[in-house]
């Protein structure tokens, strides 16, 4: 890849596509790193009173806006369709019906406009997020992808393969985050609230387990710590009066953010890299943000971090990833499908 990125001299010009969950989003990004447009369409609101995403609703949604929101992203980067070089669209992993209509749309317009239909992986494009910023960045690095379903762990080596060195075995953390607002009445998404909850609150309140720290493994596990703080809070009632929330949140966090600042160092270490590229919507967790960058300064390793606006769902992302695929003339027809799971 570090080789293709140096023959391109031809300015290209990717659009994005993204609805593999409950955000609608479309971005235009110039030779891979150069975001001239980044909307996104968040269902939050709408998906806020069930305390999760409704897959049937989400879909819908998508279907409402996603005309919408290409043409705002395209009249916001100041580029006519017609001078977009490949359409990217993330149609895996994620709910099929959502999936659907972003890949529905970039097809449409891969034949409409005769232009190359790129297809690609949501976790994939997440690694991404951190390469849009940072375009020098060589192969040969863990990353650590952390989101509201999925908390997996790759080594990718210096020609850049990616390989799955672990995963979360039951919750993904933003999934845990998420179950223990709703149970303890906080909103939805619970990531950002228990952070902001966390910030006037004691991390040693309560000593939760730190699940699979030494598992021997890259796994991860957050089920049994949402069960343990459920379980220790219906045992005493007080841990949950209005003015212990901060401290039980800021234990909650405090257990998810050592055992990911953990294992990940660990990784770097076991397979002797100096960067680590962190990314999705918990990335955007400030405590987690912090510690990284502690143990990275610790360990003499260089951590990466995208900008909030680039950890949640987006389509830079994807359409950074396309146009490393558009330049290795790695294309889809338009015959490609969805799929809700998928390695990376
Ligand atoms: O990457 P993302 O936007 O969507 C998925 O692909 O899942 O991640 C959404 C997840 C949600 O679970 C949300 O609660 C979590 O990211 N999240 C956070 C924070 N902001 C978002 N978790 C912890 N701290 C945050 N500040
Ligand atoms: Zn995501």
């Amino acid at each position: 890849m570090d080789a293709i990125r140096e023959k391109n001299k031809k300015d290209i010009y990717i659009l994005g596509i993204e609805t593999s969950c409950d955000d609608t989003c479309a971005s235009v990004v110039k030779n891979g790193s150069v975001i001239l447009s980044n909307v996104v369409s968040s269902q939050n609101e709408i998906h806020r009173k069930y305390g999760g995403v409704v897959p049937e609703i989400a879909s819908r949604k998508h279907i409402e806006v996603i005309d919408i929101v290409i043409n705002e992203a395209l009249e916001r980067s100041g580029i006519n369709l017609d001078k977009i070089d490949a359409v990217s669209v993330t149609n895996r992993p994620g709910l099929i019906g959502s999936l659907l209509v972003g890949v529905g749309a970039a097809k449409a317009i891969s034949y409409s406009k005769n232009i190359p239909l790129v297809a690609v992986n949501h976790l994939k494009a997440h690694i991404y997020s951190n390469i849009l910023k940072n375009p020098d960045i060589k192969g040969g690095f863990i990353g650590l992808v952390v989101s509201g379903g999925h908390s997996s762990l790759y080594f990718v080596d210096s020609d850049w393969n990616i390989k799955e060195i672990g995963h979360t075995v039951d919750d993904a953390a933003g999934e845990a985050y998420d179950k223990i607002a709703r149970y303890l009445g906080l909103g939805y998404p619970g990531g950002p609230i228990i952070d902001r909850l966390s910030k006037r609150g004691d991390p040693y309140y309560i000593d939760f387990p730190k699940p699979m720290m030494n598992s021997g493994d890259f796994n991860f596990s957050f089920s049994g710590l949402k069960t343990s703080l459920i379980y220790r809070t219906k045992k005493d009632e007080k841990l949950t009066a209005r003015k212990n929330i901060p401290s039980l949140a800021a234990s909650f966090q405090k257990s998810i953010v050592d055992v990911l600042t953990e294992k990940t160092i660990k990784a770097a270490s076991k397979f002797g890299v100096k960067n680590i590229l962190i990314s999705g919507g918990v990335a955007a967790n400030s405590k987690l943000r912090e510690e990284f960058l502690r143990k990275g300064r610790e360990n003499n390793i260089k951590i990466f971090i995208p900008p909030l606006y680039l950890c949640m769902d987006n389509a830079a992302m994807v359409a950074c990833l396309g146009y490393y695929r558009y330049l290795e003339g790695r294309f889809d027809d338009l015959k490609v499908d969805v799929y809700s799971r998928s390695d990376i």
